[in-house]
């Protein structure tokens, strides 16, 4: 799933970021080339990248146990959930 739509950053690209360290959306966006830009994305970047660093504390990454289907199904997380409403 796209997280981010100006740098095309998806849910996959974040997770594994948020396990090589990154702590923060900054450092995760850093990490893989471009910067924030208008900001739509932090809370749900952010919300990935917490709930993929507790996992990988817990023992592996939140992604590997998501019903089989990797990052791209089945999340809870929505890019821009007021676009539906
Ligand atoms: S949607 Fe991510 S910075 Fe704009």
């Amino acid at each position: 799933m796209y997280v981010c739509l100006c740098n095309a950053y998806r849910s996959d690209e974040i997770r594994e970021v948020a396990r090589e360290g990154a702590e923060t959306v900054d450092e995760a966006y850093l990490m893989l080339g471009d910067a924030l830009c208008c900001r739509r994305c932090e809370a749900t970047a952010q919300a990935l990248i917490n709930e993929e660093r507790a996992a990988t504390e817990e023992g592996g990454p939140a992604s590997s146990r998501a019903s089989g289907a990797g990052a791209t199904h089945g999340e809870r997380t929505q890019a821009y959930p007021d676009a539906r409403q």
